[in-house]
């Protein structure tokens, strides 16, 4: 059975894209969907890579029993633009660079994370790097919610068959 694989995006792939994959990655298992939904994420820049989630993110995601300190920060390569079915952007700088990057005729995987929570009625999940604490609670609670919105799109456009639903 295809795997449905999800990329989230940001900057430095240490502070919004490693909480939206770990969030992500806690929603799907919550829903036994672990072995149908493959999840990554990376920085249009590979300024950090290598380097663990940003300490104040994986201070915030814990608050929420969420544990991010499997992951690396790695940049965005060639080759996300074909493996991934959802490319997830956490603002619009990031998509610029994507889709700038993006091969000819694979644009339609490329996202923003916000898109899939319009009652947030923000594009942006905020850049908290250089801001103080609270920015991080803040890039939490929108990617919680967007990412359950995205859970949400997947099941109903791309796993509705593998939930006993009509799919036509
Ligand atoms: P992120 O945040 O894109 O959410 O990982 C940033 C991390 C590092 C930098 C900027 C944003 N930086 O300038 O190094």
């Amino acid at each position: 059975m295809k795997r449905i694989k999800v990329l989230f995006v940001c900057l430095g792939n240490i502070c919004r894209s490693p909480t939206a994959e770990g969030v992500f990655r806690a929603l799907v298992e919550k829903k036994g969907l672990g072995d149908r939904i493959e999840i990554d994420s990376a920085g249009t820049s590979g300024w950090h890579q290598g380097e663990l989630p940003d300490p104040r993110s994986r201070e915030e995601a814990l608050l929420h029993d969420v544990d991010l300190s499997d992951q690396r920060s790695r940049a965005v390569i060639p080759g996300d633009y074909t493996r991934f079915d959802y490319i997830c952007a956490m603002d619009s700088s990031n998509l610029r660079e994507l889709k700038r990057n993006c091969p000819s005729g694979h644009g339609g995987r490329l996202y923003r994370l916000t898109d899939f929570a319009p009652e947030l009625e923000i594009q942006d999940v905020p850049d908290p790097y250089y801001g103080g604490d609270d920015g991080f609670a803040n890039v939490y609670r929108i990617v919680e919610v967007s990412a359950t919105g995205l859970l949400a799109h997947i099941q109903a456009h791309d796993l509705a068959c593998a939930e006993g639903q009509i799919t036509r």
